[in-house]
């Protein structure tokens, strides 16, 4: 929950730079590619990442009711229309610096979602399924899974730089 609210300052950050793109009909491109790594780096590897992986992997193996089987379905399926739209504002973006105007529209349309979707989806998380999911787990089992949280977030910045220079590499290679 401490993540989601770097999060929704990012959300309020962009909804500023939304604002900004309709009075001058223009795109900061390194503002695009900035926020497509905060979600793509932040909120998705590193924070849905922990849901997903450790969270969700834990809950699947207990006896959850059927309102929080519900909402941890709609969750990761949220998840994936955060990363959809996020690839979409990525494709809208190399349009438009390709010098296609007429993708400044999906940059916004995609960035409108986003700033719509993320505080949505928090919310959900916040109010209707950590606090009670806690109820599942003992003690020992909360520690543990905090541990390997603390874990996953030690490897990630490896993770990122080792993926950028792999992918670098790539490009380059003869
Ligand atoms: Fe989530
Ligand atoms: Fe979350």
């Amino acid at each position: 929950m401490w993540e989601h609210r770097l999060i929704e300052r990012m959300v309020a950050v962009l909804k500023v730079e939304l604002a900004r793109m309709a009075s001058s009909d223009t795109v900061d491109p390194v503002a695009i590619d900035t926020a497509v790594d905060f979600f793509r780096t932040y909120a998705d590897r590193t924070h849905h990442g922990k849901e997903e992986e450790i969270l969700f992997r834990e809950l699947r193996g207990k006896a959850l009711s059927d309102e929080h089987r519900r909402i941890m379905d709609e969750l990761l399926a949220e998840h994936v229309t955060g990363r959809r739209e996020v690839g979409g504002l990525v494709a809208a973006k190399a349009r438009f610096v390709e010098g296609d105007v007429s993708a400044l529209a999906g940059i916004r349309g995609h960035l409108g979602t986003l700033v719509e979707f993320y505080p949505r989806h928090i919310e959900k998380e916040d109010r209707r399924f950590f606090h009670p999911c806690m109820a599942y787990f003992t003690k020992g089992e909360l520690n543990a899974m905090l541990g390997e949280m603390w874990e996953f977030d030690r490897k990630m910045i490896h993770e990122r730089y080792g993926h950028l220079v792999d992918e670098w590499e790539t490009r380059t290679a003869p």
